[in-house]
């Protein structure tokens, strides 16, 4: 089916707001079994393992949604939302530098699943306005939000249990972080595809021009068999 001007710009914000998620997705799939493995304790490790599952199968979920719609559409603009496990650092979804829960304390790491379940929900709630035709992708995200929101009262649990004394403003405070830190992710992304546009036509033509070079180039002082090393041209490189 082919699509009017207008229906493509359509289809491909949603194709970029998925494979964003399906990033986000499995980014939170590879930090939840890094603190699976990293913590000792019965509760938390069980905890932290049932939330890595759930976040895999939310990338499952993503990895096919995504799948359906790019049959639809020209290659072209397929090549685009290939997933990539580097995409994961690259878009900042899990730091260079290494997993949260080697980064940061238990009591900010908690907070940081507390706050960004719920940023999760939001998005999802973008999310669903923009595929409200689809049914089934529709439902699939409908049960996504309501793990995060299991995962978000867990994590706030947590956190109440073992840190009574935060009042509710500092997981707002949190909240603001996570929320500015988001922005800033993509804010930093868009400035690395908008360099690409722009230096992507610089590098063609250096390629270009070093294929040029390359055919001009005269192979014949490389030649070795049978040669007397002492006859080799002074010119050669080799
Ligand atoms: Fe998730
Ligand atoms: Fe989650």
């Amino acid at each position: 089916m082919k699509l009017g001007c207008f229906d493509l710009m359509k289809e491909k914000n949603i194709l970029r707001i998925l494979h964003e998620t399906l990033h986000a997705e499995h980014g939170s799939a590879l930090e939840m079994l890094a603190a699976c493995k990293a913590t000792s304790r019965d509760n938390l490790v069980y905890g932290y393992f049932e939330h890595a599952k759930d976040e895999y199968i939310h990338t499952k979920t993503f990895k096919k949604i995504l799948a359906t719609r790019i049959e639809n559409t020209h290659v072209e603009i397929a090549r685009n939302y290939r997933f990539t496990p580097i995409g994961i650092i690259k878009k900042g979804y899990v730091d260079n530098n290494g997993f949260l829960i080697e980064t940061l304390k238990l009591k900010d790491f908690v907070a940081y699943v507390y706050t960004n379940e719920l940023l999760a929900k939001k998005s999802f709630e973008r999310i669903l306005k923009l595929i409200k035709d689809n049914k089934r992708d529709f439902d699939s995200i409908l049960d996504i939000m309501k793990d995060e929101l299991r995962h978000h009262g867990m994590a706030r649990e947590y956190f109440l249990k073992y840190y009574p004394n935060l009042q509710p403003y500092h997981l707002f405070l949190y909240k603001l972080r996570e929320t500015i830190k988001n922005k800033t992710r993509r804010i930093y992304y868009k400035n690395i595809e908008f360099l690409e546009i722009i230096f992507k036509p610089l590098y063609s033509l250096l390629a270009l021009l070093g294929g040029y070079l390359l055919l001009k180039f005269n192979h014949y002082h490389f030649y070795r068999e049978n040669i007397n090393l002492m006859d080799i041209s002074s010119k050669s490189l080799l």
